[in-house]
């Protein structure tokens, strides 16, 4: 059955990981019918916005989505297109399976772990005060005078807000997730022990969302230093991770470097209508245009987004194609090579790409 997904290539290594995907996913034997759109800065001129409405509109239309990284160039006002678009089709979760592939460079062999981050708030809800402003000096007045304590005055704030209805969402998605794809064990990571009111909630409430799958799905909780540690010591215990926005964007690039780098770590960002799926890496401005980019991440971003269209042996096929391709270390691009100390030369983009298809034929 052929399928309609919306591709934003993005810019920088956007670009080539885009047409990297798109030959892999055609060689896979699912049948997609790609609506290109665009996002980004050199939109700005044609559509006055990094995000066109016409963008957002054709994800909203036809549900599923991939995206290249878009670049977000610093201090010139312009908002992140990712945070743009997490908030306007509200994907709030954020979902980045860490999987070892042998032979990708990393620590471990035997991590097979799923990362499902809080999207919509947290310290990332943007709600912030800067030092010596007129709110920021009222807030640490008011604070002050409610009696919860003294600020600095030449302090910045930012707001740090956790709910009920987001901490039941993330980890209601969690939860279904594990159900859905056969895993065993939900953690739930926190700091409970310091911010009761905002981590002690989202404890609180991730207890209470357990109790609906006793008997399916284990569950356990972490404090966030802990868990650090007892990821990088044995990757291999955790299942199911669900955290708030902050320590999930953090221990989700941990868990990457675990299994080899940024170049293979997949992600989506999920919503009740929307799904949004790209890689964890942006647009890698350093190597941009010269044909070195690992387009492995966004490929294997595409396997689950196939994977969320029901496209399931295609998924499969693609993966399985990436793991002998790694396996055989014949053809791997510069990224790989330098964590794996090899001397070989690095392969380019289309070359890996080739060598991918190849193994699909
Ligand atoms: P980055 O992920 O683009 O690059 C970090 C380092 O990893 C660089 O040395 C880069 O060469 C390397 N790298 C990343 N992906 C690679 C790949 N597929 N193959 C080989 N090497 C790879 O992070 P950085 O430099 O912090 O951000 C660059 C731009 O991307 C910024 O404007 C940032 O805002 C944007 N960005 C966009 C994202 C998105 O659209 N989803 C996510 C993260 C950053």
């Amino acid at each position: 059955m052929a399928h309609t997904a919306v591709l934003i290539p993005g810019d920088g290594i956007g670009v080539e990981t885009s047409a990297a995907m798109q030959e892999v996913v055609a060689a896979s034997g699912a049948q997609i019918d790609w609506v290109i759109e665009k996002a980004g800065a050199a939109c700005i001129d044609e559509f006055g916005t990094p995000l066109p409405d016409r963008t957002v509109e054709a994800i909203r239309q036809h549900k599923v989505a991939i995206k290249g990284p878009v670049t977000t160039p610093v201090g010139t006002g312009f908002r992140s297109v990712n945070v743009a678009l997490r908030k306007t089709l509200d994907l709030y979760a954020n979902l980045r399976p860490v999987i070892s592939i042998p032979g990708a460079g990393g620590r471990y062999d035997n991590v097979d772990l799923v990362v499902v981050r809080e999207n919509t708030e947290d310290l990332y809800a943007g709600i912030e005060f800067e030092e010596g402003s007129e709110d920021a000096l009222k807030l640490i007045q008011d604070i002050d005078d409610m009696g919860k304590g003294t600020i600095r005055k030449d302090s910045g704030i930012s707001i740090k807000p956790i709910s009920v209805t987001a901490t039941r969402n993330i980890t209601e998605f969690a939860f279904n997730y594990a159900v859905k794809n056969g895993r065993s064990k939900v953690t739930a990571v926190h700091k409970a022990n310091i911010m009761k009111h905002s981590d002690g909630l989202f404890l609180r409430e991730a207890r209470e969302v357990a109790k609906g799958y006793e008997g399916k799905i284990g569950f356990d909780d972490r404090i966030i230093d802990a868990f650090c540690m007892n990821m990088v010591m044995d990757p291999s215990q955790f299942d199911v991770i669900v955290f708030p926005n902050l320590y999930g964007d953090i221990a989700s690039d941990l868990a990457a470097g675990l299994v080899g780098g940024l170049g293979i770590a997949p992600g989506a960002n999920i919503g009740h209508e929307c799904a949004v799926f790209e890689a964890v890496h942006g647009s890698a401005p350093d190597i941009a245009g010269k044909n070195l980019a690992n387009p492995t991440a966004e490929i294997l971003s595409a396997a689950m987004m196939l994977d969320h269209i029901d496209e399931h042996e295609a998924a499969e096929r693609i993966r399985s194609a990436i793991r002998v391709v790694y396996a055989k270390g014949e053809v791997l691009t510069g990224d790989i090579r330098r964590a794996e100390g090899q001397a070989k030369a690095p392969a380019s983009t289309t070359d890996f790409t080739a060598a991918v298809v190849a193994e699909m034929a």
